[in-house]
């Protein structure tokens, strides 16, 4: 019997419609847009207003119906969902859920996965797993945040890196030789100084207090993010395209996590792998925690070829981080039509 391969027989995105620009980020904080372009790479970002919609599963709702047009899936035969998110509509119940039920897919089982930055690949990881094992032949894997609602937008050191997002994946069963074959995935919990949110959990719930003390948004140490995340994710990519005898002229895409243009292009270089490889549109919608590498993925999806070697490298809170190889599962021009 072959062996059962997860394979993202679709992907698909969305970004609010509104585009917070750099110079809006002026007005609020000491920083130029020159700053921001040249430090981290940003020149806008899309943040979710409330005469839109509410909530990241308004945001995960429009990237399910558009992979509902484009791969025509049954949202019935989807068995479980995955939401990798840090900003749920509510503490409880979860986003997937709700996700879940307002998009028809009432035969799933459904769970949130907190990995902050690296969410969308733990959660392929997860996916992957439950599909190998055979038990399970379509997992809907959602990704994003509404950061814009734990952004502190008094502090310029982290204001102007994030915006909000979301990505699906739509994972099935294949016996061909596509999709996920290998990865490594890695924690560090002594890292809770550098990138945190103290507020809102079983430590510090929600108070005047914790309200006054702006502890409801992102803190972070950025020199130490910013190491530690290239270092991390060179050397787990590194250590996957070894393990998987991939040279730099096997891998055909790059997906890293879109946190700083810097970061991105440090690790392009310590993979040895050329520019016109590497996935990026941090300069159009800035961080969005988990969404980003889907939503890289759904923005290039027009180039991707059955078959092409793609990396995906993610760094985050936790600390968390890890790569995924996948080869990619279908011809894009063979969905024009939909
Ligand atoms: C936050 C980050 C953009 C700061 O950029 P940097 O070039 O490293 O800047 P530094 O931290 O060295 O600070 C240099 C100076 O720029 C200032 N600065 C920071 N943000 C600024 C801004 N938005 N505009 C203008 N100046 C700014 C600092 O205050 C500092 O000034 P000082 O020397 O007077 O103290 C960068 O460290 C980074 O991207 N880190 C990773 C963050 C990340 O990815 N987080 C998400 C989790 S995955």
């Amino acid at each position: 019997m072959s062996k059962i391969q997860a394979v993202i027989a679709g992907i698909s995105g969305y970004v609010p419609e509104y585009i917070m620009t750099n110079d809006e980020i002026s007005a609020l904080v000491d920083t130029s847009d020159d700053w921001i372009l040249s430090r981290i790479g940003i020149k806008e970002r899309r943040i979710l207003k409330r005469d839109e919609g509410e909530g990241v599963t308004y945001l995960a709702g429009k990237a399910v119906q558009d992979l509902m047009r484009k791969t025509r899936f049954n949202p019935l035969e989807i068995e479980a969902v995955i939401f990798a998110t840090s900003t749920p509509d509510y503490v409880m119940p979860n986003a997937a859920a709700l996700t879940a039920y307002k998009n028809g897919m009432t035969n799933a089982f459904c769970f949130d996965l907190s990995a902050a930055c690296s969410g969308f690949i733990y959660a392929l990881e997860v996916a992957t797993s439950f599909i190998s094992s055979g038990k399970y032949r379509k997992v809907l894997v959602l990704a994003g945040d509404i950061l814009s609602a734990i952004t502190n937008y008094t502090d310029r050191n982290t204001c102007p890196i994030f915006g909000d997002g979301c990505g699906a994946a739509l994972l099935e069963a294949t016996s061909e030789n596509v999709g996920v074959i290998d990865s490594i995935m890695r924690s560090d919990g002594n890292s809770l100084a550098s990138l945190h949110q103290w507020g809102g959990g079983s430590v510090f719930p929600a108070s005047h207090e914790t309200v006054d003390k702006n502890m409801h948004t992102i803190w972070q140490d950025g020199k130490v993010v910013f190491k530690q995340a290239v270092s991390q994710m060179s050397d787990t990519c590194l250590e996957l395209m070894e393990r998987n005898h991939l040279s730099k002229d096997d891998v055909k895409w790059v997906v890293p996590h879109q946190a700083n243009l810097r970061i991105i292009d440090a690790v392009a270089s310590r993979m040895g792998v050329s520019s016109d490889k590497i996935m990026v549109n941090i300069q159009k919608y800035g961080n969005t925690s988990a969404g980003t590498i889907p939503i890289c993925l759904w923005d290039y999806e027009s180039q991707l070829k059955k078959g092409d070697n793609i990396i995906l490298t993610a760094f985050g809170a936790g600390f968390t981080w890890g790569a995924t190889y996948l080869k990619w599962g279908y011809d894009f021009c063979t969905r024009q039509d939909l």
